[in-house]
């Protein structure tokens, strides 16, 4: 058996140092958990290759109520999130901007797509305009005189993802949070409980609970005993980032998206003139390769969308990868083996569900009460046989 040393026992270990964890790990600290991250490359993951997009509304999809829900949670709270995790960074802007969203559709299939988007948004009561063609390009005189239509979203925005690692990293270091620069090769069970890691160093850290967010890595850590957790498949993503020259500015004022030829493809305009422009999405395992094939089809849809963006320098190529749950939607607090706790799969929305997240993993590593809105979203979905059992209480 591994020796833990008691000297290293935290309240709360965090396994994932990407925005997900770093924003749990901040959090507890400021519940008053003794808390640590640990992590090879703290401020790392898809959080750093993310557009940013603040989307619950333009993203919906139907079925997924819950899950708007949750989004519209996070996204009201991303004001009050970035404006206080720029004070405990010591000042680090997040590039939260709210900016609004415009959803286009480029030939007439489309136009039926978002016209029955429109109508799902206004049985839900959400809020969103419907644009004539003309409408859209008097919002965005950069879209393609093609366009034949589109919803203004108001309340969907942006944030920085690189920028919002950086403040969380530091927000976590002003409050105490010990991060440790290693990797967590394997999750020490003792008597039925999760007790903590062992990192590659071979040092071991104690916890009382550990939470797992380390993405699509999550499922894969050993030590994890079978049925806990699904699987969480990588979902690539590749990304472009340009630069808008100051003489061509403004742009784009706002977010812009469409569905071209099935693919989802979204421009996020940045104040400081970074246009990002994202994403494929392609499950091919755990690799992060740009591909001429992939920048090819961004570029080909976006200038489809706005073919005066192919005048502008092309700054950097990424991939990243989603982590991406069985049922797309997030595994959030106590698994079935008691003092482990998840906090992955959130797929498509990680940016955008990082502060509620954080949140409702604090409030229940604090409390042990998993609040209302994170319920639905519970990991034990996924293993039933398991979910009456005490761990869960
Ligand atoms: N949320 C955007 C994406 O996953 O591509």
């Amino acid at each position: 058996m591994t020796r833990l040393s008691s000297a290293a026992r935290t309240d709360v270990l965090v396994i994932g140092g990407g925005l997900i964890g770093l924003a749990v790990a901040w959090r507890a600290a400021q519940r008053g958990l003794r808390t640590a991250v640990v992590d090879p490359s703290p401020g790392g993951g898809a959080g750093r290759v993310a557009a940013g997009m603040l989307a619950p509304v333009t993203e919906l999809q139907y079925g997924e109520e819950p899950l708007l829900r949750l989004g519209m949670a996070s996204n009201e709270r991303y004001a009050d999130f970035a404006a206080e995790l720029t004070e405990a960074s010591g000042g680090q802007d997040t590039g939260y901007r709210r900016c609004g969203t415009v959803a286009v559709a480029l030939d007439s299939d489309d136009r039926e797509e978002l016209r029955e988007l429109h109508a799902f948004h206004r049985r839900l009561g959400l809020e969103s305009t419907w644009l004539t063609g003309r409408e859209a390009r008097k919002l965005e005189p950069m879209l393609a005189p093609g366009v034949r239509g589109g919803l203004h979203v108001a309340d969907d925005h942006q944030v920085d993802g690189r920028r919002l690692l950086t403040a969380l990293l530091r927000a976590c270091e002003n409050s105490g949070v010990l991060v440790h620069r290693a990797e967590a090769v394997e999750l020490l069970v003792e008597g039925g409980r999760a007790v903590g890691a062992r990192l590659d160093t071979r040092e071991t850290l104690a916890a009382t609970q550990v939470v797992l967010a380390a993405g699509p890595h999550s499922h894969r850590l050993a030590g994890l005993p079978e049925g806990v957790l699904p699987a969480i498949r990588p979902v690539k993503g590749q990304v472009l980032r340009l630069r808008v020259p100051d003489a061509y500015r403004p742009f784009l004022s706002r977010n812009v998206r469409a569905v071209v030829r099935g693919q989802h493809i979204y421009l996020v305009p940045r104040e400081n003139g970074e246009l990002v422009i994202g994403a494929t999405t392609e499950e091919q395992g755990y690799d992060t390769t740009v591909t001429a094939g992939g920048v090819y089809e961004l570029l080909r849809d976006a200038h489809e969308l706005v073919p005066g963006l192919t005048e502008l320098p092309l700054l950097e190529t990424s991939a990243g990868l989603r982590p991406g749950s069985p049922d797309n939607a997030p595994l959030l607090g106590p698994t079935a083996l008691p003092g482990l706790v998840a906090a992955t799969g959130h797929y498509r929305n990680g940016v955008l569900l990082t502060p509620v997240t954080a949140d409702l993993l604090a409030e229940f590593l604090a409390t042990g009460e998993l609040p209302e809105l994170a319920r639905p979203f519970t990991p034990t979905r996924f293993s039933p046989a398991r979910s009456t059992t005490k761990a869960l209480a």
